[in-house]
């Protein structure tokens, strides 16, 4: 059993939360697009004590003993943030090895001139910005598209990766003078390499024939998303979008699997809707309402710490994702940040130019002025925090999902009331119809 898990609008959905629950029941959990610039939050609480841990290369599943993780052939990969995230894991009690991650020799790597360049590119872009998380995403992808960007399989071989670094540099060092980036040192970056090389070689190998092998002998592969539909380079609101495929076919080419290898996919949904960085949000509240959901759902970047820009729940968005990616079932979190509210708003389509529509415009200028049209409900008001059997939320709030359910053209498999594993009620006969077995 193969199971894909993407993030369904504009990111920051609950899916480490969602892969961090299913990874027991699985063998190897994979990211395969994406780099740095996602942040997944874990929290596991113990002895009465949560504990936070936040995944930004390192799949979620790093947190469950025996389990194997993947960094996979789309994902790219800064040598220097992954060093760190393993050092932070390790201070944290987590081990980090060659037999527990596994990362693609195909992988791309995220250079310091790429870290340079997002800056310059972003500063040059002026009330255009992407609003990028600055971490060299873009620019490293742009190299990898380039056929001229070096792999983690370089790391192997610290003599080649010297005389690669030291040309990159050069020519990077060229076109930041253009754009008034700052210049990089490369004897800087060669004697870091070196570091790279002895501290990331052992992880490095063929993950490709590894998932595949696995796969075949029975293996249960978990693909963790990062980034959502809506911010995926060919199907989001471009250019307001990142620089991998996010949805569904990121997956298969960012870990060299086959389609038919994925035997379902969730997609992972708020109840609201979140975004950070520029771009369109026809449902965004840019009012007390919109702060009183950032304050209550902790909306702030795992990543950056930018506050997210928050609104009401997009049908549009949620029909999109689920038509873009296939999704059999989705995983509706943070539920409870609605506690409190008397009404709730649902956007059932866009107002265009006085026309109604019920889909996602290809053009973001369009998207930009799509007016929201609105569905309300009553609000519960009463608490769902830590609820975990359906039957025990509010009716209203029972109302709202099964309205949510209505309107994506998915049913949920999950239902998240909080962001400790407990906290979530699990519809198992959905989950089941996903081909997933899990403990009552
Ligand atoms: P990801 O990038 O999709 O993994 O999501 P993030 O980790 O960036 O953001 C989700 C945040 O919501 C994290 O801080 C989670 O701990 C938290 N979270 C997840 N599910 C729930 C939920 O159901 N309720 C609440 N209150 N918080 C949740
Ligand atoms: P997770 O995996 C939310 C956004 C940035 C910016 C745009 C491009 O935690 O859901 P980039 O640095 O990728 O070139 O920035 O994409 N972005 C995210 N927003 N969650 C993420 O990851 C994101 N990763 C990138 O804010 O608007
Ligand atoms: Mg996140």
């Amino acid at each position: 059993m193969n199971l894909a898990i993407i993030g369904a609008q504009w990111g920051d959905e609950g899916k480490g939360k969602i892969v961090d629950l299913l990874a027991p029941h699985f063998d190897i959990v994979t990211r395969y697009q994406g780099g740095h610039n996602a942040g997944h939050t874990v929290i596991i609480r113990r002895d009465g004590v949560d504990h936070k841990f936040v995944l930004h290369l390192i799949p979620s599943g790093i947190t469950h003993p025996g389990k194997t993780c993947v960094i996979g052939n789309g994902v790219v990969v800064d040598p220097q943030a992954l060093l760190r995230e393993m050092e932070e894991l390790h201070a944290q009690g987590i081990e980090v090895n060659h037999h527990n991650l596994l990362i693609s020799n195909r992988a791309h790597l995220i250079l310091p001139y790429h870290v340079a360049l997002d800056r310059a590119i972003e500063a040059s872009r002026g009330g255009n910005a992407v609003g990028t998380t600055m971490r060299g995403i873009g620019p490293a992808y742009e190299d990898k598209m380039a056929r001229r960007g070096l792999r983690a399989g370089d790391l192997t071989d610290p003599a080649t990766l010297a005389e690669k670094l030291a040309t990159n540099v050069k020519q990077n060092n060229r076109l930041l003078a253009m754009l008034g980036g700052e210049l990089i040192d490369d004897k800087k970056v060669i004697a870091d390499g070196e570091r790279w090389c002895e501290m990331l070689a052992p992880h490095i190998c063929d993950t490709t024939y590894f998932l595949n092998q696995s796969a075949r002998a029975g293996k249960a592969l978990l693909l963790e998303g990062a980034q959502a539909t809506m911010l995926d380079i060919d199907h989001g609101t471009y250019p307001f979008v990142t620089s991998s495929n996010s949805s569904i076919g990121g997956a298969c080419t960012g870990a060299g699997i086959p389609p038919r290898l994925i035997n379902a996919t969730i997609g992972v949904i708020k109840a609201y809707t979140t975004r950070v960085g520029g771009g369109p949000f026809p449902a965004e509240l840019n009012d007390s309402l919109g702060e009183h959901i950032r304050a209550r759902g902790g909306e702030y970047g795992a990543s950056t710490g930018r506050p997210r820009r928050t609104g009401w729940f997009d049908a549009v968005i949620a029909r999109y994702a689920v038509m873009v990616n296939g999704l059999d079932a989705l995983a509706l979190t943070k539920l409870d940040v609605l506690d409190d509210l008397a009404e709730i708003k649902i956007c059932v389509g866009y107002r265009i130019n006085g026309k109604e529509v019920d889909q996602v415009p290809y053009d973001a200028n369009q998207m930009n002025i799509a007016e929201p049209v609105y569905e309300t409900m009553p609000g519960w008001q009463s608490k769902t925090e830590g609820i975990s059997k359906f039957a025990e939320l509010p009716v209203r709030a029972q109302t709202y999902i099964a309205r949510l359910s209505e309107l994506s053209g998915a049913p949920f498999a999950f239902i998240s009331t909080g962001a400790e594993r407990n906290e979530t009620i699990l519809a198992h006969d959905v989950l089941n119809a996903c081909g997933l077995t899990l403990p009552v």
